[in-house]
């Protein structure tokens, strides 16, 4: 009979038992239990509810269950329904009336939340750090490829040549975003429910001042009934993990982009920029040439799931008036998928990021395409005075030119350009130069060579400090 059964005349059948349980997910949290039942029964003692004895009864009791489960021996019984009951069962079973005053002053409704304010502390953590692992490899690669240059595009059309290393840094502070949204989930689930009972309080004198410290939270929440019903810091944790799997995404994208030979009609020529490795590919069992971005496209894929774990407990929560209802056991399960997804697509974005070879010749002669210096033409006028929207008219004569005769800006004569204006002189070949395009674009923030060098060390400034958070 379950550990609230002495109202009832007859128990759930076995099918409700199992609806009703969450033991399957909640055990995963068996230690942060553990770390709560041992706070709680230590502050008890210290505050005379219970004798010293019991609690160090309770104690040794709970640190044995707590072997026997890393051990892989301990029974885990659908029909206690979760793991808060499981634990409490098998201490009662093990040290006797001890463990039956374990629960004094304490309800599973704040035990349920402590436990998950403690996981959910853990969650971020670890994904700050995996984070960070990535983090540090768009880095690396940004500084490795100082210099290569591609097209960038907007529209997914040719626009203005910009350095490879840029690129990989608008990622790196993408993740830097992630990394401090991971930071504020963190942040909200650190204070303590405990001690809030099952939603009024007690009248037991606890001192939870005393769990907060020893618990390692930051603070306790001033209000019980908002303490046992609140899963805000969950919706922050789902919501930091979906933006990152969007970052995830669009990176994705790019990569399977970037590695398709794929003949792009608007410039009769192919991507293949990068090689992903052949660790992160895969075959096909009936085409033996192919290579497929199988992981990236994943990932890419795996974004939909983690949107959807957001989604999920943002209706559930909706209209659930106060306090526990038994709707929030639905809590767990996705918050563990989103972190646990978002956990294998750091790792294994991570790994596709150190290992690729980029083609830097293929980036290059794609740059020499779709008339990137055009901008830089108009500049060229009008830093000879004349305003920029009719700059930007006559070089469109030029394109539709070129266009014309199948060629680009530079296979253009003087004498082309003069007939468009005479403003042209020979120093116009200086504005064609797409290493000199590149580095004239020195505004803080720019693809310019210099700015990039600082922007990549002011990105390693802020990972360090990043990093520090975390020791
Ligand atoms: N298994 C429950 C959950 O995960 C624990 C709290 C249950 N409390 C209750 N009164 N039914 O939310």
């Amino acid at each position: 009979m379950a550990l609230w059964s002495g109202r009832f005349e007859k128990g759930v059948s076995e099918f409700t038992q199992e609806f009703g349980a969450s033991l399957p997910v909640d055990k995963a949290m068996y230690h942060q239990d553990i770390a709560g039942s041992r706070a709680h029964a230590r502050m008890l003692a210290a505050q005379g509810v219970i004798s010293q004895e019991d609690a160090d009864a309770i104690v040794a009791g709970l640190s044995d269950i707590e072997k026997t489960i890393e051990e892989g021996n301990f029974v885990f019984d659908i029909n206690d329904e979760d793991i808060h009951m499981s634990i409490e069962k098998v201490l009662t079973q093990n040290i006797g009336d001890a463990g039956a005053r374990l629960h004094t002053g304490r309800s599973r409704n704040d035990q349920v939340i402590t436990d998950t304010r403690l996981y959910a502390k853990m969650l971020a953590e670890d994904l700050m750090h995996d984070v960070n692992s990535l983090r540090q490899a768009l880095i690396k690669a940004a500084k490795d490829n100082m210099g290569t240059i591609l097209p960038g595009y907007t529209h997914m059309q040719h626009a203005q040549p910009v350095l490879l290393s840029h690129h990989f840094m608008a990622y790196f502070w993408m993740f830097s975003r992630d990394f401090a949204r991971l930071k504020q989930a963190y942040d909200a689930a650190n204070a303590n429910p405990l001690g809030s009972a099952a939603l009024a309080g007690t009248t037991y004198p606890l001192d939870r001042a005393k769990t907060t410290e020893e618990l390692g939270f930051a603070t306790m929440i001033p209000n019980s009934l908002d303490a046992v019903s609140d899963r805000d810091f969950l919706l922050d944790l789902d919501y930091a993990c979906s933006v990152a799997m969007i970052h995830l995404s669009r990176l994705s994208e790019e990569i399977i982009l970037w590695s398709t030979s794929e003949f792009a009609w608007w410039n009769s020529s192919e991507f293949s920029y990068i090689a992903i490795d052949d660790s992160f590919c895969t075959g096909s069992s009936i085409m033996p040439q192919k290579k497929n971005p199988d992981f990236a496209e994943l990932i890419r894929g795996k974004s939909g799931r983690v949107v959807g774990d957001l989604m999920a407990l943002l209706t559930t929560m909706k209209s659930l008036p106060l306090a526990y209802n038994k709707d929030l056991q639905e809590d767990k399960e996705g918050v563990m998928d989103a972190c646990k997804t978002l956990h294998d697509c750091l790792v294994c974005m991570e790994g596709m990021i150190s290992t690729m070879k980029i083609n830097a010749d293929a980036m290059r002669t794609q740059s020499k395409k779709g008339y990137l210096a055009a901008t830089d033409v108009a500049d060229y006028l009008a830093k000879k005075g004349l305003p920029f929207r009719k700059a930007h008219e006559i070089v469109g004569h030029l394109v539709l030119l070129c266009d014309k005769r199948g060629c680009d800006l530079d296979d253009l004569t003087l004498e082309d350009f003069k007939s468009a204006s005479d403003l042209f002189e020979a120093d116009i070949t200086g504005a064609l130069d797409l290493e000199s395009i590149v580095a004239a674009r020195t505004t803080y923030g720019g693809t310019g060579n210099s700015v990039v060098a600082e922007q990549i060390e002011l990105g390693a400034q802020k990972l360090a400090s990043d990093e520090a958070l975390l020791k």
